[in-house]
């Protein structure tokens, strides 16, 4: 096969895709907090639309378990056949177990 620049670009731009590691705060802040709240409580426009938990409350972090957390960030949340979020399976392993731990920070 001949490598075209074209390729040769597409191939290390998809190696930089795969191999980027973001720490769990930058991808709470990038792609959770818009709903969740950058301090986890839910208290955001949407949230409240959305009626969301409030992971500063004890109570809500000991109602769920860490395979929970992890599941609805890699299969998202659908109630009543409706997708309430949207699954982040784009995220590596390591980084959701590095988010499930980051969430466990916001509780007080
Ligand atoms: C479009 C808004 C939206 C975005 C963006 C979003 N979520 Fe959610 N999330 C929800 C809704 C709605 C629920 C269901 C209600 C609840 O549990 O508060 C939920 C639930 C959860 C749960 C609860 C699991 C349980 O068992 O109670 C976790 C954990 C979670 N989200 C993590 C994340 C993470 C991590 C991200 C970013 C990668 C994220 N969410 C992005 C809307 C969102």
């Amino acid at each position: 096969m001949k490598i075209t620049p074209l390729a040769l670009t597409a191939l290390l731009a998809l190696g930089t895709t795969i191999s980027y590691a973001a720490p769990a705060s930058e991808i709470w802040t990038s792609q959770c907090a818009k709903c969740h709240g950058a301090d986890g409580a839910g208290k955001t426009k949407i949230g409240a639309k959305l009626k969301l938990k409030d992971y500063t409350d004890a109570t809500v972090q000991s109602a769920m378990s860490d395979e929970e957390i992890s599941k609805a960030i890699k299969q998202g949340i659908t109630v009543d056949g409706k997708e309430k979020m949207k699954a982040f399976s784009d995220i590596p392993d390591d980084d959701v177990k590095a988010l499930t731990a980051y969430i466990r920070t916001f509780k007080k």
